[in-house]
């Protein structure tokens, strides 16, 4: 028998129902790669919410290099109520998407057979597109601040800073992302061209002109207001959808919606050249906190597109199908405390499916 292949994986469990989702994604994960001789050596991180009210750290020196020597990192939710909105969410989430230069954040939005959509008369074969979100720049870059803060003459300034470099990589993991997926080859840059004539003026000068090189990927653009509008009424145009981070930010909580909920939606924040970090994109859920109610199956879709990062695309597709196989089988709904089974029951029916191929 040849040498089983070895990677590391950084675990962040984080806030909230974090622990519960990573814990059935991570069984999910040794139940496939036991099937595949892969081995996986875990290393668990205690960052989050508890910890920075119990030390005050939020991302201590040290870990951030330790996390370099990871070949992907699976992040449960980052997010506590006892915190300050912004601390946590800038402090660590956006902190290692920046410091770990995370550029992508690679959004599918996949409706899956048997899977309610609240979109009347559509299905999986109308809902099947990614979004390919910038991931290190615009209103989330940072810059901005206050002049006369708390009188009434205050000012508040939040730029959106986009760098010709930031948004030509960007764009060009968009072509060959689009080019590769399958054979619509269709990319939507979607931007606000109309407003923001600074920052759109340069994404759609470096789209046109990065499409250029890929003759064989058709293009489009749309607003962002009408991209909203079409992802409702016509999700079956988009293929790939390309643009900035608020934006980004913006339609994939509706993508998450159309494709059936929080509960199945996943994302990778990744590094082509470095170290990926693989997440549910629903949060943290403090409400359902610790009750065994909440969804896995967004959590064991972001261990499925970690392993066709990590180069080993017969796993995922294994925990793809055994996804496909629960939604479509055993469960009720992909709403939490509404599944018909408790968190751990649907990570093992998760496991259980892997284990029988
Ligand atoms: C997401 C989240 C984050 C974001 C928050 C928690 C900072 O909404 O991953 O989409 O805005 O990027
Ligand atoms: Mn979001």
């Amino acid at each position: 028998m040849g040498q089983n292949k070895c990677y590391r994986i950084a675990v962040i469990p984080g806030d909230g129902t974090g622990p519960e989702v990573v814990a059935e994604a991570v069984k999910a994960l040794d139940v496939v790669a036991a099937k595949k001789q892969l081995k996986i050596e875990k290393v668990y991180y205690d960052l989050g919410g508890e910890r920075y009210l119990r030390t005050g750290e939020v991302l201590p020196p040290g870990v951030l290099d330790e996390l370099r020597g990871h070949h992907a990192i699976l992040l449960g939710a980052i997010g506590h109520p006892g915190v300050k909105p912004g601390i946590l969410e800038k402090g660590l989430l956006l902190e290692l998407r920046f410091q770990l230069d995370q550029y992508i954040n690679l959004r599918p939005v996949i409706l899956y057979p048997n899977v309610d959509t609240p979109l009347k008369d559509k299905g999986p074969e109308d809902i099947n597109f990614v979004v390919v979100r910038e991931n290190t720049e615009g209103l989330y870059a940072g810059s901005g601040g206050f002049l006369r803060r708390g009188t009434p003459h205050e000012v508040a300034v939040q730029e959106s800073v986009n760098t010709r470099m930031g948004v030509e990589r960007c764009v060009r993991y968009a072509f060959e992302y689009c080019r590769r997926r399958n054979q619509r080859k269709k990319l939507t840059l979607c931007g606000k061209t109309n407003v923001l004539t600074f920052a759109f003026d340069l994404w759609e000068r470096v789209f046109y002109e990065v499409a250029a090189e890929y003759p064989d990927v058709q293009t489009d653009y749309a607003h962002v207001d009408a991209t909203c509008m079409w992802m409702v009424k016509n999700p079956e145009w988009f293929d790939v959808i390309v643009t900035d981070n608020m934006f980004g930010d913006i339609i994939t909580d509706l993508g998450a919606m159309i494709q059936g909920g929080m509960g199945i939606a996943a994302g990778g924040n990744i590094n082509p050249e470095g170290v990926s970090m693989f997440e549910p994109i629903g949060g943290s859920a403090p409400k359902y906190t610790g009750r065994n109610v909440i969804n896995p199956l967004a959590a064991v879709a972001a261990v499925q597109m970690m392993l066709d990062h990590l180069g080993e695309p017969s796993a995922a597709r294994l925990v793809e199908d055994a996804v496909k196989k629960v939604v479509a089988e055993d469960i009720e709904s992909l709403s939490a405390g509404r599944m018909g089974h408790s968190t751990s029951e649907v990570g093992d029916l998760v496991a259980d499916y892997i284990d029988r191929v």
